[in-house]
């Protein structure tokens, strides 16, 4: 952000606004069916999620579930950040193979518009590095305005 704003020497300042900003911590099981206590968390402006559905989810209808549950906690109005993979089924990590869910550009962007998002920002990127340690095609990154209530 502070190199898109042309400061980048700035960014240990913006760590800390962040920071300083972080009201809650709460932690939540994305496979559960109730993700948090919605009588006690309001719905929020802006949701991110990087690498979770995919990782967490075992096949397409179970990708749509997730991703309905999450998108519960946002506002009509509110914007989605969603980083992830494009065709990767599996990642390694201290020597720990973790299997993901491969999907499709058209299957991410038919579940934003089914799910009720209007997307204003798609960016999907190669992988130009040979490691063995993943096996993705894309990473994208899509940002999306939450345009109706399904
Ligand atoms: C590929 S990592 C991505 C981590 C992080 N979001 C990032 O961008 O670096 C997948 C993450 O999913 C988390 N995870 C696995 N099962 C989950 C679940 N049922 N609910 C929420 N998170 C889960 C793991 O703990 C792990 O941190």
């Amino acid at each position: 952000m502070a190199e898109l704003e042309g400061n980048s020497a700035v960014w240990t300042h913006k760590e800390e606004e962040l920071k300083r900003r972080i009201k809650h911590l709460l932690k939540c099981d994305v496979s559960a069916e109730n993700l948090v206590d919605e009588r006690t968390v309001p719905k929020a402006d802006c949701l991110l999620t990087a690498w979770i559905l995919e990782t967490i989810s075992q096949d397409e209808t179970s990708y749509c579930n997730n991703f309905k549950k999450m998108s519960a906690l946002l506002k009509l109005g509110g914007h989605l950040v969603l980083i992830g993979d494009i065709q990767g089924s599996f990642f390694i990590v201290g020597g720990h193979k973790y299997h993901i869910l491969p999907i499709g550009e058209e299957f991410l962007r038919k579940t934003l518009e089914d799910e009720g998002y209007s997307i204003v920002f798609y960016s999907a990127v190669g992988r130009n590095a040979e490691k063995q340690t993943t096996n993705y095609e894309k990473i994208v990154c899509i940002i999306a305005r939450k345009v109706r209530e399904r």
